[in-house]
């Protein structure tokens, strides 16, 4: 396709305008009482993301997988798996998203396969094998016997718990994975690898998907010298995360495969890059539109400031001045060049309206506080499934109760080895597992919240009964029509989609305000993240304003107080 190059970069990007939904197959909708979501359950759905008006959706991976991650280990990758469906019913799928005017993302899981997988079946038979290189195999470290205690070539800690490395007793030789063991990293060093992956792309977008999720994608190169890693206080393995996020040849395979997938179809299409660790001035590099990498990024930043030393397991609660200077920073920071992808809530974050919010008394109020502040920053926002009725965290009891391979490896390291009380371990997990993003859609306040007529592979939230989709929808203080208005506002309005971000009252510490500007029209963001009611700070750009400018969108009736009451929101035209 021949594009005049001038054009392509005055006019901005269609995803500047648009709001992405992510579906985690398995909790969606389960058509058919196997208790796992599944594809028809999806197209079952599809008005009401219609309704919702988002412009993408995004599903987890649906490939064939023996689900020791829940689908991000791949045994096939043009294939779907029996648990979710089959390729017509993909197909069929993908007509019903396009007939709604959307478009449909994969998610695209390459640092790794399965163990399964017959590239890795192959690679593992032997050490002539010709797709040997095709992942990351190294004997025993010198002077230890394989299979001996310290033998990994390497002390880098997987990030599901114990050694980044197995021994596969057939030859002998230890496998890098940097998840779970059945999770080997595929060895993007070797060319094949790379035209392997890209030949499975362009068939995908062949068959008519509109782009990809690439995960952990900043992770594919490796530094090749493996280098040890240093050891943190109270942890059992090393950290290898320098030598591998955003290794040396990253920005090369990213370009490469740029020109061999997207390369004139790229305007149609969106890209984003799920990239842990990633710095500002990297993501700068990922996402300026004339390298030709990826279209955004998922940045992890903003997400483990409510972490306590000890990390994600060592929770401490969020201080919102470190969120306003994390995404001042982003904001700024990707302001010229590059784009940012906005989110709270993905399958591997626990539930925003509990962890940053009030899942109580003040549930509608900071789910829709905290909506408001993330989809008016500069960026494209992301919505993961539930969030739009604003689902909690769910009760869990007892490690039983847990399905997520992090979790409950985690449960078993650090109340093992490490030692840790249980009940101490139990306290994080319920406030950080991935789980609680797992629950099951709550459709409705009946049996199983309309989510499955079986029995559902992780418990139903049994809150369910007065939070679901349906009484959602039916009620005055609705968290998914505060939902429908922020997209419509991003539709309509050049100033959400484009405007200049300032941050204002930046070391406030319940206060969330932000202006956005485009030639002459002015957005006014308030937002008091406490259950207090907050007097504004004696600043006429803040003080006067609140009252005074026109209310575009708000989550509590009546007229505009002086004060700001508990987790309420103003969005307010000003000019
Ligand atoms: C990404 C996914 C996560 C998965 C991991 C390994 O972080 O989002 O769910 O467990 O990669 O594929
Ligand atoms: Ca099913």
């Amino acid at each position: 396709m021949n594009r005049d190059p001038e054009e392509t970069v005055s006019e901005p990007a269609w995803w500047t305008g648009a709001v992405v939904y992510q579906i985690y197959p398995r909790s969606f909708a389960d058509s058919n009482g196997d208790g796992i979501g599944d594809l028809r359950g999806i197209i079952s759905k599809l008005d009401h993301l219609e309704e919702l008006g988002v412009d993408v959706v995004w599903l987890s991976p649906i490939y064939s997988s023996p689900q020791h991650d829940n689908g991000y280990d791949i045994s096939d990758y043009q294939q779907i798996d029996p648990t979710f469906g089959t390729l017509e019913q993909f197909d069929e799928l993908l007509e019903g998203v396009h007939q709604r005017g959307m478009k449909l993302v994969m998610d695209l899981v390459v640092n790794h396969t399965s163990s399964e997988h017959p590239w890795f079946r192959e690679s593992s038979s032997s050490t002539d094998n010709p797709k040997r290189d095709w992942y990351w195999w190294r004997d025993a470290r010198e002077g230890f016997e394989a299979g001996e205690k310290g033998a990994e070539p390497t002390n880098w800690g997987s990030a599901f718990s114990g050694p980044s490395w197995s021994l596969d007793p057939t030859t002998g030789q230890y496998y890098l994975h940097l998840f779970a063991p059945e999770q080997p990293d595929l060895n993007w060093e070797n060319a094949q690898v790379r035209q392997a992956v890209y030949a499975m792309m362009n068939w995908w977008l062949d068959r008519g998907v509109d782009g990809f999720r690439m995960d952990v994608i900043n992770f594919i190169s490796k530094d090749p010298a493996l280098p040890d890693g240093p050891v943190q206080p109270g942890k059992l393995w090393g950290d290898g995360s320098q030598y591998y996020i955003s290794g040396p040849r990253i920005h090369e395979y990213l370009q490469e495969m740029h020109r061999e997938v997207f390369d004139g179809r790229e305007a149609e299409l969106i890209t984003v890059g799920e990239m842990p660790g990633v710095t500002i001035d990297e993501a700068k590099l990922f996402t300026d539109p004339t390298r030709r990498e990826v279209d955004m990024v998922f940045q992890f930043e903003h997400v483990g400031l409510d972490y306590g030393p000890g990390g994600k397991w060592d929770y401490k609660g969020l201080d919102l001045r470190d969120l306003k200077t994390s995404w001042n920073r982003w904001q700024k920071g990707l302001a010229q060049t590059g784009w940012n992808s906005l989110y709270l809530n993905n399958h591997d974050q626990p539930r925003l309206v509990s962890r940053f919010g009030n899942d109580g008394a003040f549930r509608y109020e900071s789910a829709t506080l905290w909506a408001a502040l993330l989809h008016l920053h500069r960026g494209t926002p992301y919505i993961y499934q539930g969030e739009e009725i604003g689902m909690t965290n769910a009760p869990f009891e007892t490690v039983e109760d847990f399905r997520d391979i992090e979790s409950i490896n985690h449960f078993y390291e650090a109340t093992g080895p490490l030692r840790h009380e249980p009940e101490e371990v139990l306290r994080n997990l319920r406030i950080m597992s991935r789980d609680n993003a797992r629950t099951p859609v709550q459709w409705t306040p009946g049996v199983h919240a309309g989510f499955t007529t079986g029995t559902p592979w992780i418990g139903v939230n049994p809150n369910h009964a007065s939070i679901n989709a349906e009484s959602d929808r039916a009620s005055s203080r609705s968290v998914f029509r505060f939902y429908q208005q922020l997209i419509e506002l991003r539709h309509k309005n050049e100033t959400v989609r484009l405007g200049n971000f300032a941050m204002l009252a930046e070391d406030h510490p319940t206060l969330y305000a932000f202006t956005r500007t485009l030639s002459g029209s002015k957005l006014l963001v308030v937002g008091n993240v406490s259950g207090s009611d907050l007097a504004l700070p004696d600043d006429p750009s803040l003080k006067d304003s609140s009252l005074s400018g026109s209310l575009v969108l708000g989550n509590y009736d009546g007229g505009l107080t002086p004060e700001l009451r508990p987790w309420e929101v103003r969005v307010l035209q000003m000019t």
